[in-house]
């Protein structure tokens, strides 16, 4: 097997997490029995919103979740959250299918996407707002801010004010068992380590923080008061998870990094490929 080709992951559809408001995932295989979110979702506002496009490795799938929801000339957004390729990656063969659609983004990624994707995002679609600041999409306005943990420094999260349902982007990122999206339904053990591994892996720079200015910035993004917590990388947080999942990453202010996996993994990692295409 070559490492271009595609592990076996499960099949997983659209998912209802908030009123209007649907997870579009798709898994990586990870570890063995261990699965990546690759997650965007869409908002059925009276002006629908595509927020985030997921990866080039399952464009199709994508494009066929989004579409079977929504008719892509009807879309009026595409929330980009920052120009990571997991995040971009389905964004132009999408623009050409919604001519009535602008990009939400802003300055730095309009830089940081010109270089490396030419043309894909035109500069007379594009809308740009910072954090802090809000879209009217008809029946509801989405507030973007700038989530507690994130590898960009484009990214921007987003709120419904309507459904209380987030997009933390790559916050709160922890491995699944397959099409399991809800927290309540993974091992906690499972959802413990990859959880401290995944964040500390995203935003290493945690270990140089000071708790007391840190905290106050995780405490702004929990007074936003979500109901529904969906992001990119990790399960849907509801309840108490999200309460937790705030203190877990309070709590990684000043602490060392969670080490990653290193030549062991990739040697274990080049044995299966090995082993599979035998
Ligand atoms: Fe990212
Ligand atoms: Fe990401």
């Amino acid at each position: 097997m070559s490492h271009t080709m595609r592990p076996a992951v499960p099949v997983t559809e659209p998912q209802r997490i908030a009123p209007d408001t649907f997870l579009i995932p798709n898994l990586v295989a990870a570890q063995p029995g261990t699965f990546v979110f690759m997650n965007s979702m869409v908002i059925l506002a009276e002006q629908p919103v595509i927020v985030d496009t997921g990866a080039p490795l399952f464009r199709e799938e994508w494009l066929e979740k989004v579409t079977s929801l929504v008719d892509p000339a009807d879309v009026r957004w595409v929330f980009i959250s920052h120009d990571d390729g997991d995040h971009i990656g389905n964004l132009a063969p999408f623009l050409e299918l919604a001519p009535n659609a602008r990009v939400i983004t802003n300055f730095f990624s309009n830089e940081r996407v010109y270089a490396d994707r030419p043309g894909e995002m035109p500069l007379d679609r594009q809308v740009w707002l910072e954090p802090g600041a809000s879209l009217d999409v008809g029946d509801r306005k989405l507030h973007l801010f700038r989530p507690p943990i994130f590898d960009g420094p484009t990214t921007r999260g987003l709120f419904d004010d309507r459904t209380g349902a987030m997009w933390s982007v790559d916050s709160f990122a922890a491995l699944t068992t397959g099409a399991v999206y809800d927290v309540a339904d993974l091992p906690s053990d499972l959802y413990s380590d990859s959880f401290a591994l995944f964040n500390s892996l995203v935003s290493p720079w945690h270990q140089w923080l000071d708790p007391a200015t840190y905290h106050r910035h995780v405490a702004a993004v929990e007074a936003i008061a979500p109901t529904t917590i969906a992001s990119a990388h990790g399960p849907v947080l509801t309840g108490t998870a999200i309460a937790d999942a705030f203190e877990r990453v309070r709590a990684m202010a000043g602490q060392p990094i969670v080490p990653p996996p290193g030549q062991e993994t990739l040697d274990a990692l080049i044995a299966r490929t090995l082993t599979s295409a035998a």
